[in-house]
């Protein structure tokens, strides 16, 4: 907690923002950060206590500013487990934004979709999620300040958001599917036999992301939208091999109306 606070205050003597929305954006959608406006760019090594990430070229940073007249605190960088860190890298950063005032986190990812009626280049409201990444963020002792020891996952994605986005999508005529997330640690893309065993528990798509920021949110009490572009059909559904290079490249082809749709949502979202 005491870590927790001191990097708040120097967050808050950089940028005299209270931000109400916390967002972490995924591989493709990085670039809304560029458009939050009256902004104050804070490299992760400047702030005390902050994991750095130590992949060369990762540097990262927390973008504080206005972004559809909210102020947003936007991670500009993000901690993957599969990179090696200790998992409590990724639920530092997040901890810190709620204790900066943000209530609300927007989490978006790339995904692979396990639901052979998703389409490459599909929007994916997350209605729930299946932690398969074999960890845990909040394993150790509990900070009972931050939230209770036993966490209640029963709505870990907020009703109220989720129909929001809908109601967002629908005006702008983006076509939103809603399913379950099933997140593995990855690196490793899964095999044809663990999206059978997807399919088969009902889930939807499949990352290596989201699962650990959204349980730290969770156990805080903020209120979590998620938002999977499925870039790619899982393995095993088209018979053809799975690449980063697809990856990539689909979700830069849907980049404008995946950002469309989330501006969208942050002007609709109520204070
Ligand atoms: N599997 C896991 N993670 C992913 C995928 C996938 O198919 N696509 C994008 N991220």
């Amino acid at each position: 907690m005491k870590k927790i606070q001191e990097s708040v205050n120097y967050i808050k003597d950089q940028a005299g923002i209270t931000p109400e929305i916390a967002l972490i954006l995924g591989s493709g959608l990085g670039v809304l950060a560029d458009e939050i406006e009256n902004k104050t760019e804070i490299p992760y090594g400047d702030i005390p206590n902050f994991p750095v990430s130590t992949v060369e070229g990762h540097a990262g940073q927390l973008v504080l500013g206005e972004l559809e007249g909210k102020q947003v605190v936007a991670m500009q960088g993000r901690f993957h487990y599969y990179e090696g860190y200790d998992i409590s890298f990724i639920a530092f950063p997040v901890r810190v934004m709620k204790m900066l005032g943000a209530e609300k986190l927007l989490v978006t990812n790339s995904a692979g979709g396990a639901n052979r009626h998703f389409n490459v280049g599909d929007f994916m409201l997350i209605s729930d999620h299946i932690n398969f990444t074999g960890t845990n963020p909040l394993i150790g002792a509990n900070e009972d300040e931050l939230g209770p020891r036993f966490p209640d996952m029963s709505e870990a994605y907020n009703k109220e958001l989720i129909k929001l986005a809908e109601e967002v999508a629908e005006k702008k005529g983006i076509t939103v599917k809603k399913g379950i997330y099933v997140g593995f640690s990855g690196p490793t893309y899964e095999t044809p036999a663990e999206i059978r065993m997807v399919q088969r528990l009902g889930g939807d798509a499949v990352g290596m992301s989201t699962v650990p920021e959204v349980i730290v949110a969770n156990h805080m009490g903020m209120g979590i939208l998620g938002i999977s572009c499925i870039t790619n059909m899982a393995a095993g559904i088209l018979p053809e091999p799975l690449g980063h290079e697809e990856v990539i490249e689909t979700a830069n082809r849907v980049k404008p109306k995946f950002i469309e749709l989330v501006r969208g949502i942050i002007k609709s979202v109520k204070s």
